[in-house]
């Protein structure tokens, strides 16, 4: 363990907006900084970071603490891993007391371990290629040969280990690094007569650093093409500080570029993240030619929502990427597809032209990712009518990731027109794979909800940690406004789920909206969540019957069967309005334009407004009661109580806005 006093000196060395402006470009704004919040998709900055306070808070998302927790939620760091960065950055030397546990203190002297050899084996390997007669004739004459630069050779620590048995691990041995730690990094092997062999022997040496710069792990490239060896790369072996599926290839040296360009190019290898360097590209990582993983989705989402996925110009590996990439929407990312011509890959490509014609390309070849494939698909189907049919299901499906239900409107237009089938097919079966994926999610959060009876705020940022907790708190009885509010919601979902209204987005854009869909997009939004076990098993219920009933009548039909009283008799008592078969009547199409179909439209449409945005009044409203209550009662220290009086502030400005909004619909009706 660190002993505390040294933890208070890093700790009042700490100037937080130094920690968090290396993650986070800051900009001043009076006493405090501003920012764009690395933990919510923040268009405008968000963020404050106060000084004065010591602290951040984002005033969209939850987000809030000091610098170490900014660093264990930003940069996934442990405790005692942010103090000792906090340490290394502000020059403190720490001292430690003997009172971890006996894992603790393995575990950590493990990976400090692993860390120190790996930048022995770099410093070794670098230090090869340059300075010894075998790595300069073979390795860099190599690195030479592509192309690449002395500043791109140091910059990336692109080293050798030569092609003897054990050099490598000799040294290693002979400086005092132990076998086990060798063996565990994967840079040095076990015959089975007990020798000990270099792993990376023979070939130049692409170190792989983690986010904070710290070499995790190696990429080594053959060289000679008659080797026995029919592998093109070594990689290091999984072990505590190399996961590879956490892992991005260029991830530090893309950082800072990320943030300036809000966009990151995907490509697949070591050697594409370098030429796209020298070539003045510096927003590029590399998965390492596996598909993506959800860690690495995870990386990359924390920095930006932009991907441009470069492919190579051979088609066969585009197709099986796709579904990965299917992957990549469900994360609210904005992808873009760049196709490279025949036979080149990102790094023959910009080798063969000027940086400008690079850039040029890039820009002008990358597609929106859902149109581009359709366009391949649509190739390969032909004219086959069946291929035809699995192909536009195929898309609808990729098109069902989406969440945003404006940007699913616009494909759907998009693909009607390159098509030529009716949006309404389309939206038929477009309907079905998204009711089918919030039913797969319901049912997920289901299993993993520890307490299924009370359904708190379902936003991902739940685990941030919090100066004060402004969530609804639910001692109230079930005659609470916000209660009601919520049963309102349901009530709008099972007698008017299937009806069709215009959702105005804002002052200029309005589309067409199925009631129901309208309600689970603020739901998976986390605009709105069920802070009632019965409603939210009713949603539950609703969402299950949806996905495969289209008759509204009937999905009512089954509430008020249900076999469990508590539901059917909620339901009857609560939900049902006098005439059910009123809202089918508005769904047949060719009734849709008579007059009073129309007005009862409009009706509806504010009605839906007016429910939503009473529901978000009253839980702002009890935001605000909450943090009242734990100003009033508990002895907080007085930032606290300065943050949560702002929180409160804030609140009446939103409760104010949304107040305006409700009184212009209530006066349209
Ligand atoms: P490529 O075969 O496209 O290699 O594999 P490359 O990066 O273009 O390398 P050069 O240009 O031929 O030197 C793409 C990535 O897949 C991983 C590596 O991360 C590589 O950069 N890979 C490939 C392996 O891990 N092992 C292999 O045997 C091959
Ligand atoms: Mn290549």
């Amino acid at each position: 363990m660190i002993k505390q006093k040294t933890i208070d000196s890093v700790l009042s060395a700490i100037q937080i907006e130094d920690v968090i402006g290396d993650f986070v470009s800051l900009r001043k704004q009076g006493r405090d900084f501003v920012g764009i919040c690395p933990f919510h998709d923040d268009k405008n900055p968000s963020l404050h970071v106060s000084p004065r306070l010591g602290i951040y808070k984002c005033f969209v998302c939850d987000a809030a603490g000091n610098s170490v927790k900014f660093l264990m939620e930003h940069e996934k760091m442990s405790y005692p891993e942010a103090i000792e960065y906090l340490a290394k950055k502000y020059g403190i030397q720490l001292e430690y007391e003997n009172s971890e546990s006996e894992e603790e203190r393995r575990e950590r002297t493990l990976r400090e371990s692993l860390f120190i050899v790996n930048e022995f084996a770099e410093k070794f390997f670098i230090n090869q290629l340059k300075n010894t007669e075998e790595g300069k004739l073979i390795g860099l004459s190599y690195l030479k040969e592509r192309g690449f630069k002395d500043s791109t050779i140091d910059k990336f620590k692109l080293g050798y280990c030569p092609d003897s048995w054990d050099s490598f691990t000799q040294e290693a041995l002979k400086q005092g690094y132990k076998e086990e730690y060798l063996i565990e990094l994967g840079l040095t092997g076990k015959s089975q007569n007990g020798k000990l062999y270099d792993i990376y022997r023979g070939r130049v040496i692409f170190p792989i650093h983690n986010d904070a710069g710290k070499v995790i792990g190696f990429g080594g490239r053959i060289l000679k093409k008659d080797s026995k060896d029919p592998r093109k790369y070594v990689n290091s072996r999984e072990n505590t500080i190399y996961h590879k599926s956490d892992t991005l290839y260029g991830i530090f040296h893309a950082k800072s570029a990320i943030h300036k360009d809000d966009n990151v190019y995907l490509v697949e290898g070591y050697t594409d993240v370098i030429s796209m360097h020298e070539s003045g590209i510096e927003n590029v990582v590399a998965s390492s030619g596996t598909s993506l993983t959800s860690g690495q989705i995870r990386m990359i989402s924390k920095r930006t929502k932009n991907i441009t996925v470069l492919y190579d110009g051979d088609r066969a590996g585009i197709k099986a990427s796709m579904r990965g990439i299917d992957m990549l929407l469900e994360n609210d990312l904005k992808i873009r597809v760049c196709l490279l011509p025949d036979g080149e890959d990102p790094d023959s490509f910009a080798k063969k032209h000027r940086d400008s014609e690079l850039k040029e390309y890039l820009s002008q070849e990358s597609k929106d990712f859902l149109l581009f494939k359709t366009d391949i698909l649509s190739e390969e189907a032909g004219s086959d009518p069946i291929k035809r049919a699995n192909m536009v299901n195929e898309i609808l499906k990729s098109i069902s990731c989406v969440k945003d239900n404006i940007e699913r409107a616009f494909y759907v237009k998009e693909c009607s027109k390159i098509f030529g089938l009716s949006e309404n097919d389309l939206n038929l079966n477009l309907r079905r794979y998204v009711w089918n994926k919030i039913k797969e999610q319901n049912a997920h959060s289901k299993t993993t909800q520890e307490s299924p009876s009370l359904n708190t705020n379902t936003q991902t940022h739940s685990t941030t940690p919090q100066i004060i907790d402004t969530k609804p708190s639910l001692q109230e009885t079930r005659s609470d406004l916000l209660f009601e509010s919520e049963k309102d919601i349901l009530g709008l979902l099972i007698n008017y789920g299937n009806i069709e209204i215009l959702i105005n987005n804002n002052e200029e854009e309005s589309n067409v909206t199925r009631i129901d869909q309208f309600v689970c997009d603020q739901i998976q939004k986390g605009e709105i969540s069920f802070h009632y076990s019965i409603l939210q098993k009713i949603f539950d219920l609703y969402t299950n019957w949806a996905s495969y009933i289209l008759n509204q009548e009937q999905i009512i039909r089954n509430f008020t069967n249900y076999d469990e009283p508590e539901v059917s008799d909620f339901i009857i008592k609560n939900i049902i309005k006098e005439e059910p078969k009123y809202s089918e009547h508005w769904v047949k199409k060719y009734d849709i334009y008579t007059h009073t179909t129309r007005n009862n439209i409009r009706i509806l449409q504010n009605m839906v407004q007016n429910v939503i945005l009473s529901y978000k009044l009253r839980v702002l409203e009890q935001e605000a009661e909450n943090i009242q209550k734990l100003i009033n009662n508990k002895e907080l220290p007085e930032e606290s109580v300065n943050i949560g009086l702002f929180q409160i502030s804030e609140i009446n400005k939103s409760k104010l806005a949304i107040s305006a909004l409700l009184n212009r619909v209530v006066s349209k009706v």
